[in-house]
């Protein structure tokens, strides 16, 4: 079977995640061409990466016509539009989350995902190919917790971030944390419940960093939530975990309940020294996400090949983007914001 050429913009933090595991991982496909505005990440890309076609311009790049396949790992405000240019070429398009910030122009785009049938277009919410995610999934879809009655999600990145936030919010649009964040467990309590989200309540501050303030960002924002069907959610996310990267989610059930990450574990490593019994922590999303982010790519590539209908879809890019932008609201309302139904 012939490689999938595919063609990357964004060569960022998450980017070269992406671009390394295609390059190394990915079997299936062929690392054809990079964008990026940064000249010393196009020259890590073809001194590193081995990519011969390197470019300044995404609209250059979707113009070759060798490509079958984008993947879009660039900054937020860009991938509702990028993912609307190459799907017009033609491509197959892989998009980090969210899938846009603007409703109107995410809903606009979903309609119009009908007319490209024949074109796989996939969102990047890796959680769904992390293998401890998938057991639990398949544990709740074969009743071993009964009903779900209750969700309990923290997303909170490492303290040692901070500072390199707070310098990106002074420059650029994340979202905000419930678009940025928050968004994960979105798509993680949709997926195990599968059910939409009716009302939410947001709150959140900035006591550990007070300067994101001045930059309409939170460092940590929380939401309690109930779905059409009554579950109740919590979800925190944050930026300021002194440990490391802590993610975590708990289902509980009318039978029984699970833990995914309670203790955020690096490995299965106990040391025992003068500071007591410890047990490393996994430091951030590259670590603890290392197999999910190629799994997905492995998807993406899979569907490509086998006409595979994708597992995460513009949709789901929708809704999710739908739900946080109704915590932000209820964040800066200070109102109970209801959901609309379908
Ligand atoms: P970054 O700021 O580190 O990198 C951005 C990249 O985009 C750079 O390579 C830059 O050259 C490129 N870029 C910027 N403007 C461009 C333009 N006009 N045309 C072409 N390229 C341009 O950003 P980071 O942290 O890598 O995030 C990128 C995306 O990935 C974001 O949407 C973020 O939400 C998502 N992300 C997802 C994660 C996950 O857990 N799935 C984790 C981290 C980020």
């Amino acid at each position: 079977m012939n490689k999938i050429k595919i063609g990357q913009v964004g060569l960022g933090r998450l980017g070269q995640i992406h671009a390394e595991n295609i390059f190394k991982n990915i079997v299936g496909a062929e690392l054809y061409a990079v964008t990026s505005v940064v000249p010393e990440e196009l020259d890590y890309a073809k001194k590193e990466l081995q990519v011969e076609h390197c470019y300044t311009s995404y609209t250059d790049m979707i113009n070759d016509d060798m490509l079958d396949a984008i993947v879009i790992a660039s900054p937020s405000g860009f991938h509702e539009i990028q993912i609307s240019q190459a799907l017009e070429k033609g491509l197959h398009v892989f998009s980090e989350k969210p899938i846009g910030l603007e409703l109107d122009n995410i809903k606009h785009l979903v309609s119009d995902l009908d007319n490209y049938q024949n074109q796989i277009f996939q969102l990047g919410f890796m959680r769904r190919f992390d293998e401890s995610y998938i057991y639990a999934k398949e544990a709740v879809d074969s009743g071993k917790l009964g009903e779900i009655t209750t969700i309990r999600c923290y997303g909170i990145d490492p303290s040692n971030g901070l500072d390199s936030f707070i310098k990106f919010a002074e420059n650029n649009v994340s979202g905000g944390i419930f678009l940025d964040m928050s968004i994960h467990d979105i798509d993680l309590i949709r997926w195990f419940t599968e059910k939409e989200f009716s009302t939410v309540y947001s709150l959140g501050n900035n006591l550990a960093a007070p300067q994101l303030s001045n930059c309409n960002e939170l460092e940590t924002g929380a939401c309690l939530a109930e779905l059409e069907n009554g579950v109740i959610a919590y979800l925190l996310a944050g930026r300021n975990a002194q440990h490391g990267y802590h993610v975590e989610t708990e289902i509980i059930g009318t039978k029984g309940m699970l833990r995914i990450g309670n203790s955020p574990e690096k490995n299965l490593v106990t040391l025992y020294d003068e500071n007591g019994v410890v047990r490393p922590t996994s430091n951030h999303f590259p670590e603890r996400f290392k197999s999910a982010f190629i799994n997905e790519i492995n998807s993406f590539v899979s569907a490509i090949q086998n006409q595979q209908k994708p597992t995460v879809t513009g949709i789901d890019g929708l809704k999710s983007t739908e739900v946080a932008l109704a915590m932000q609201k209820s964040f800066e309302t200070k109102q109970i914001v209801q959901l609309e139904e379908d």
